[in-house]
């Protein structure tokens, strides 16, 4: 009878009051709220350069077709009888401004876990576009050229092989259902997209906090450009390489600096945004 009644009181004990969810310890909400901050942080400053872009070339291709890029700001934007050349241009800032746009809205759990259809409907847009973009941008690069001599023209090019690699590895994964790796082949893919916005911000935050030591204005080189034509990819992989290895890991020193290290950089973004927003995009509107 004892045991009866015993059993039963451990049954009301477990099914009426079952034990509360715990609070996940510090240095692991530490590591969660610092990573959203830093996400948060680059998707207003990808936004800001996605509305520069778009009042940047949309009123000028709407209203004189190709031969609109020549009074934008890029350099060799329209080249006459170069069909080719100007098409991939403007196709190249159009589907910038699609990828850009939606890039972020990828990784809130609220969009992706509500409307899941949505989700991989982006998704699939977003990864051939940015295939698409890059292989545009490699035309115009090779064709063309850019400022920043050799090493800029390599660098870029790496981009656009490691956006093609990363994408076909983020669609593999996610249609064999293995979601954890393709959770982590879409965000390295999101850095490697954001490349060019990373130097961008990169540049002006040096600028505004050093005052461009290490840059040739004439040439567009030096060794602080060399460091970013490679860094725009580079350190953003790292900072999310540190990121996966602290979510996973159960050491709270290591969990407390990559925390530390996600706010600096959120710091960085911040500052080089508004740096950009203020120094390069806001006066080539006006
Ligand atoms: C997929 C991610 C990329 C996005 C979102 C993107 C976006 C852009 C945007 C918005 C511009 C206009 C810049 C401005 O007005 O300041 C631009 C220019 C340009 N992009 Fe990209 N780009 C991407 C990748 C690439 C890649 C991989 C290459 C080359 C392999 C490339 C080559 C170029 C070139 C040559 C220009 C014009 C010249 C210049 O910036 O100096 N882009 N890109």
């Amino acid at each position: 009878m004892a045991t009866a009644t015993q059993t039963f009181l451990n049954k009301e004990t477990s099914t009426n009051h079952p034990v509360p969810p715990q609070p996940k310890p510090w240095p692991d909400r530490m590591v969660r709220y610092s990573g959203i901050a830093w996400f948060l942080a680059a998707a207003i400053g990808q936004w800001i350069f996605v509305f520069y872009v778009v009042l940047q070339y949309i009123p000028e291709l709407v209203q004189f077709g190709l031969p609109g890029l020549a009074n934008t700001t890029l350099p060799d934007g329209y080249i006459a009888g170069d069909m080719a050349g100007n098409l991939a241009i403007a196709a190249h800032v159009l589907i910038a401004i699609i990828i850009i746009g939606s890039g972020p809205l990828q990784f809130i759990p609220h969009i992706r876990n509500r409307f899941p259809r949505f989700h991989r409907y982006v998704g699939r847009v977003y990864i051939v576009m940015a295939s698409i973009t890059s292989i545009a941008g490699l035309y115009i690069v090779w064709t063309r050229g850019v400022p920043g001599g050799l090493v800029g023209h390599l660098a870029i090019s790496l981009d656009a092989v490691l956006i093609l690699a990363f994408g076909g590895l983020a669609i593999n994964f996610a249609t064999k259902r293995q979601i954890d790796r393709h959770r982590r082949w879409a965000m390295r893919l999101f850095m490697v997209v954001s490349a060019v916005w990373f130097f961008r911000i990169g540049l002006m935050f040096w600028f505004i906090t050093t005052g461009g030591i290490g840059i040739n204005p004439e040439t567009f080189e030096g060794p602080f450009l060399t460091f970013m034509y490679f860094g725009q990819m580079a350190i953003p992989l790292l900072i999310l390489e540190a990121y996966f290895l602290a979510q996973r890991s159960k050491n709270n020193a290591l969990k407390s600096s990559v925390a530390v290290v996600l706010i600096l950089a959120t710091g960085a973004i911040l500052v080089g945004t508004f740096a950009a927003t203020m120094g390069m995009w806001f006066p080539r509107l006006i």
